[in-house]
C-alpha cells in the first residue's frame, strides 16, 4: 500500500485555507494545519471533517514561534510539500500597524523556508495577490506585467514574500515555488459548512453585501462611481474560492511532478473575467432574490480603479481555469451568511 504524500498547510484554518485542505483531501493528499486561530476558529476543522469525513491533522502553532514550528517538522517527517497560506491579511490595519504585518508575513515566511530547507522539504507553493501589479498599465493583467510600487505594508509583505521566496530558491537548488498571484476570492463552499467569516465590520465587497441582505447592515455603501469605467465603478476580477483551492492542487501536483521550467513561477488565479460593483450587485439581486438596500459614497482612499487577470498561463502551463458562474458563487456566499446567522 502507498502512504498518500502529506501536506502541510499553514493558515488552514482561514478561508482560502480551509477550501484548500477540503480539495486537497478530496484529491487523495494526507493533510496537516498549523494555524494559530488569530484570524480562524476551531469549528473550521470540525466543518472540513464534516464535508471529508476526514478530520485534518492540527497544530495551534504561531509560524513566528521558530522552535514550535521546527517541533512541527521534527514530529511529522513525512511533510512531502508545503502551502503557505498564514498572513494577515487587512490592508487598512496594515497601515496603521505596520510591524504587525511586516513581522508576521515575513518572519512567518522566513521561518517555514529555514525549516522547509532543514527538513529538506521542497515544493512551496506561495499566496501571492494581484496586489503586486497595483495599478497596471495593461489589461487583463499578465505574470510578465512589472510589479507596481506597494500600495499599504501589507502589499509590500506579498512583493517582499515573493523576492524572499526567489533568493531562497537560488541559493538552494532543490527548493521549487509557486507563486499563486490571486484575484479577488469570493464565495464559500457548496455545503455551507464552511466559508469567509470576518472579525468586525468586513472590509471586502461580497461579506459587506452578504451581511447587509442578512440584516446585520443597514445598507452597502458603493465606493465611488466616477471612475474612468464604463459605469463608473471599480472593476474586479471575482474568482469562487473553490475553483481557487484546486488551484493549489494542481500547482502542487505541477511542483511534485517536476514540470516546473523555473525554480519560482507565478501565476494568476483570477478568471479573465472583469465585473464592476454595480455589475456585481446586480448579479447577487438577481441570484438570490435578496433586496439590497446601497447608496454611491464617494471614493475609498487607495482603491485600484479596474483590475482582471489575464488567466492564461494557468490555463495553459496548470491546466487550471475557473469553472464556476458567478451566479453559483454569490449563492455560495449566501447560504453560507443564512447558515451563520440561522436564516432560513
Ligand atoms: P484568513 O485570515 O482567513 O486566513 C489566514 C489564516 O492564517 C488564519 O486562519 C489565521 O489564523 C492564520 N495565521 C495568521 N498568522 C499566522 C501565524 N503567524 N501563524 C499561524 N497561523 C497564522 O485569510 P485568507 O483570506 O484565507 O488568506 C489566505 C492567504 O491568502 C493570506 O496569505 C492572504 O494574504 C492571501 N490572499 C488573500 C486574499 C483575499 O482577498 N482573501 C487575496 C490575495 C491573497
Ligand atoms: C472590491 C471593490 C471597492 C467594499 C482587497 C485588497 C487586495 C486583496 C483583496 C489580498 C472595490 C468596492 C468594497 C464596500 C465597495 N487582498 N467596495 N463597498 O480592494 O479589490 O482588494 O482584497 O491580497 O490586496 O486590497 O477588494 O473586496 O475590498 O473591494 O464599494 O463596502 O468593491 O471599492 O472597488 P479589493 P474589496
Amino acid at each position: 500500500m502507498t502512504t498518500a504524500p502529506l501536506i502541510l498547510i499553514t493558515g488552514g484554518a482561514g478561508y482560502i485555507g480551509s477550501h484548500t485542505v477540503v480539495a486537497l483531501q478530496q484529491a487523495g493528499f494526507d493533510t496537516i494545519i498549523v494555524d494559530d486561530l488569530s484570524n480562524s476558529e476551531p469549528g473550521v476543522i470540525d466543518g472540513i471533517t464534516r464535508i471529508t469525513g476526514v478530520r485534518p491533522h492540527f497544530e495551534q502553532v504561531d509560524c513566528c514561534d521558530k522552535p514550535a514550528l521546527a517541533a512541527v517538522f521534527d514530529n511529522h517527517p513525512a511533510i512531502t510539500a508545503a502551502i503557505h497560506f498564514a498572513a494577515s491579511k487587512s490592508v487598512g490595519e496594515s497601515v496603521r500597524q505596520p510591524l504587525k504585518y511586516y513581522r508576521n508575513n515575513l518572519l512567518s515566511l522566513i521561518n517555514l523556508l529555514d525549516e522547509m530547507i532543514r527538513h529538506h522539504v521542497d515544493q512551496l507553493v506561495f499566496s501571492s495577490s494581484c496586489t503586486v501589479y497595483g495599478q497596471p498599465d495593461h489589461l487583463p493583467v499578465a505574470e510578465d506585467e512589472p510589479v507596481k510600487p506597494a500600495m499599504s505594508p501589507y502589499g509590500n509583505t506579498k512583493q517582499i514574500g515573493e523576492e524572499i521566496i526567489r533568493d531562497a530558491a537560488a541559493a538552494n537548488d532543490r527548493l521549487q515555488a509557486v507563486l499563486l498571484r490571486y484575484f479577488n476570492p469570493i464565495g464559500a463552499h457548496p455545503s455551507a459548512e464552511i466559508g469567509e467569516r470576518p472579525a468586525g465590520v468586513p472590509q471586502n465587497l461580497v461579506p459587506f453585501i452578504t451581511q447587509t441582505a442578512a440584516g446585520l447592515r443597514n445598507e452597502l455603501s458603493i465606493f465611488g462611481d466616477d471612475y474612468n469605467t464604463p459605469d463608473g465603478s471599480c472593476i474586479r476580477d471575482y474568482i469562487n474560492v473553490v475553483d481557487l483551492a484546486k488551484a493549489h492542487v494542481t500547482a502542487l501536483h505541477y511542483l511534485l511532478e517536476r514540470k516546473n521550467a523555473q525554480p519560482v513561477e507565478a501565476f494568476n488565479i483570477g478568471t479573465g473575467r472583469g465585473l464592476s460593483v454595480l455589475e456585481l450587485i446586480a448579479l447577487f439581486r438577481k441570484a438570490t432574490g435578496v433586496d439590497l438596500p446601497a447608496k454611491i459614497v464617494g471614493r475609498r482612499p487607495g482603491d485600484i480603479e479596474q483590475v482582471w487577470a489575464n488567466p492564461q498561463k494557468a490555463n495553459d502551463v496548470l491546466g487550471w481555469r475557473a469553472l464556476e458562474t458567478i451566479d453559483d458563487t454569490l449563492r455560495s456566499a449566501w447560504n453560507w451568511e443564512k447558515r451563520i446567522r440561522k436564516i432560513t
